[in-house]
């Protein structure tokens, strides 16, 4: 593992633990690192009205750019598991759903670099580390658009 990643898992783990998910009772955690090595985080929001719920993925990178750090995102580490006894558990590497690859190519493509996307369970040593471009391949984002792109 490398050290970014090691850094971002640790990261999301701890931001795990505020998850609200009392409804899908699975916990997920989310690290966004920014090119001056700052970190931001984030954690599932679910809402009683199941639909509304918010994946980690999404609030760390809304959150990056509500700091106006949409264009300095440089990789995310994303873990997730179920929640026991109030900690979020297992060591199933969890990858970011559609949604939240989507969302993250907003601020690949808005900052100009293929973001690294590093994956892993609550707990263990498995990391699966890939490129958004990997798990999003020719994607639509804001170039289609012709907005904002660096570069
Ligand atoms: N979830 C995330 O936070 N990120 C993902 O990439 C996949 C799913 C959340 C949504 C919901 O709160 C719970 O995990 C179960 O789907």
């Amino acid at each position: 593992m490398t050290d970014e990643a090691t850094r971002l898992i640790a990261l999301a783990r701890e931001a795990a633990r505020h998850a609200h998910a009392p409804y899908s009772n699975f916990g997920v955690g989310a690290a966004v690192l920014l090119t001056d090595g700052t970190v931001v985080t984030g954690a599932n929001f679910e809402n009683a009205s199941y639909g509304l719920s918010l994946c980690a993925e999404t609030v760390a990178i809304a959150s990056a750019s509500a700091q106006g750090r949409l264009s300095d995102v440089v990789a995310i580490g994303v873990i997730g598991g179920v929640i026991r006894d109030g900690a979020v558990t297992g060591s199933d590497v969890v990858r970011p759903c559609g949604r939240c690859r989507q969302v993250i190519n907003e601020a690949a493509q808005i900052g100009g670099r293929d973001v690294r996307v590093h994956c892993a369970g609550a707990q263990g040593d498995a990391v699966n580390s890939y490129t958004l471009s990997q798990l999003l391949p020719d994607a639509f984002g804001p170039a289609d658009l012709g907005i904002g792109v660096k570069g």
